[in-house]
């Protein structure tokens, strides 16, 4: 589809998302074609900019991110852009905003359609879509709002927002983003898994002894401290990113790979998720706090990080489901701050039969590597070429430096994807909703530890994080990814 007709209005214009993702996705999807003539975008935010000064930042971001960009063709984009100083509690803010959209919808025949896009701090969300909606800011064409994560803090505040958000959106307008569903790699699970008679016949509880995935991070929580702090890594990381991974590797075959089968798939799967109680979360997870070196800073020392902190930087875990493929198979999971470098993987073990070559045939594995690499490879026996002994070998499915380079950004399909309305790779409510409930219960059996004196145990940062045997089902496992 070309040309989509559009008035985007952005909550948080002026802030860091936009620089760095929304924009320059913004820019090539101008250089696609996918908008072009019919589009404009309001950017707001509290700080007073003229609309020049918003073209400006623009073109700026857009040069930061793309090499090789046309001039001409930018100052051209960066016209569309409109800037309105907006406090999102100022009632009297909307009715302006609402009247530069129209007027913006009539200059440039955008049919009334409108995407509301929420990039700005959380805690806004709920006061700007009722705002939305008591403002009557919806255009006469189509209707769609994206949300920033997290969407809330817990199950009840989620609850609270998608309650605020129902007032001016139904479920089918309202694009929940998780950046994460955007990469290469997380788009690449589907079709890896029902693509290929040979995975597919694999791919169950009687095959697979475990499934491994890992979202370590090299970086710690930099600048962020404020935000991180009340969050940590559970909330961070968990409740989106690598619980969606672990949707996607354990859902059934959908009827078909329309948006509608897929969710309900994935919902299907979901109402199974076996929530852990107190005793399970100090059996099967582990959460950890980075330490300090001689250069960085201990986690309770960062900025605006409080001293006593329990906030965890690390967790690791084990999720299993009552049904789908892999019902019963044990999932463990990763992620963490300032680890030994940055690696976004998922590592399916088979199991081994015993046969000729008794133990010294290794488990057969398939990797699916996200980040920083694409690729997919599945490690199997071999003979050495100088005797008849087994040896690991690799067989390896990876993209050139071309594709590599082919390659979208998340942001820029995740916001392609909402202007051609299709919401396959977003969160929708029932997901969230399942997902909160499995992080508030592992949530609530830390704060009575807490109570009762516990807290996270300190890791040596760039490492592996804690010692996390505990969480495997057998004690002969542990992790592939080392
Ligand atoms: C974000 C988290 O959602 O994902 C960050 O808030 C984290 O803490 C980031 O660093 C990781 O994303 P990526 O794409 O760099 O793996």
């Amino acid at each position: 589809m070309n040309n989509i007709p559009t008035v985007m209005i952005l909550f948080g214009g002026s802030g860091d998302l936009a620089h760095r993702k929304i924009y320059p996705a913004l820019f090539n999807l101008y250089r696609r074609n996918v908008i072009r003539d019919n589009f404009a975008v309001i950017g707001t935010a509290r700080r007073p900019w003229s609309h020049e000064y918003l073209r400006e930042q623009v073109a700026a971001a857009v040069h930061e991110s793309i090499p090789d960009v046309d001039e001409a063709q930018l100052t051209e984009f960066a016209g569309h852009f409109y800037y309105q100083s907006h406090d999102v509690t100022n009632v009297e803010h909307y009715v302006t905003l609402k009247r530069l959209a129209q007027e913006l919808d009539e200059r440039y025949e955008c049919g009334g359609n409108r995407i509301f896009y929420m990039a700005m701090a959380p805690s806004f969300f709920g006061t700007i879509a009722e705002h939305i909606a008591d403002q009557h800011l919806t255009g006469s064409g189509f209707n769609r709002l994206v949300v920033e994560k997290p969407f809330g803090t817990d199950l009840a505040s989620a609850e609270v927002l998608n309650r605020q958000i129902q007032s001016s959106f139904a479920e089918d307008q309202v694009f929940r983003i998780d950046h994460y569903l955007g990469k290469e790699m997380v788009q690449n699970i589907l079709p890896l898994r029902f693509g290929n008679s040979l995975i597919k016949k694999v791919w169950n509880a009687d095959m697979v002894k475990n499934v491994q995935v890992t979202l370590a991070e090299r970086l710690g929580v930099e600048a962020r401290g404020g935000y991180y702090d009340n969050s940590g890594a559970l909330r961070d990381m968990v409740q989106n990113h690598i619980l969606q991974i672990i949707t996607l590797l354990a859902m059934p075959e959908p009827k078909d790979l329309s948006d509608k089968a897929i969710h309900a798939a994935k919902e299907d799967l979901l109402a199974s998720l076996r929530v852990p109680g107190e005793q399970a979360v100090r059996d099967n997870f582990v959460r950890g706090q980075y330490l300090g070196t001689e250069n960085t800073f201990e986690y309770v020392k960062e900025p605006n990080v409080a001293e006593d902190s329990k906030t965890e930087t690390y967790v690791a875990g084990r999720v299993e489901f009552g049904r789908g493929p892999l019902a019963g198979v044990p999932i463990y999971f990763r992620t963490g701050k300032e680890m030994r470098e940055k690696k976004t993987r998922v590592d399916l073990v088979l199991k081994n039969e015993p046969g000729l070559y008794g133990d010294k045939a290794q488990a057969d594995t398939i990797t699916i590597e996200i980040d920083p690499a694409n690729q997919i490879y599945f490690r199997l026996n071999g003979k050495t070429i100088a005797g008849s002994d087994l040896r690991p070998e690799k067989l390896r499915y990876r993209f050139s430096e071309n594709e590599q380079a082919e390659v979208p950004d998340g942001y820029e399909r995740l916001i392609h994807d909402v202007f051609v309305n299709d919401s396959t790779n977003f969160t929708k409510w029932e997901e969230l909703k399942r997902y909160w409930e499995f992080v508030d219960a592992i949530e609530a059996a830390w704060q009575e530890e807490n109570a009762a004196g516990g807290k996270p145990v300190k890791y040596r940062p760039y490492c592996m994080g804690p010692d996390t045997s505990k969480i495997f089902a057998d004690p002969k496992d542990g992790w592939i990814y080392q």
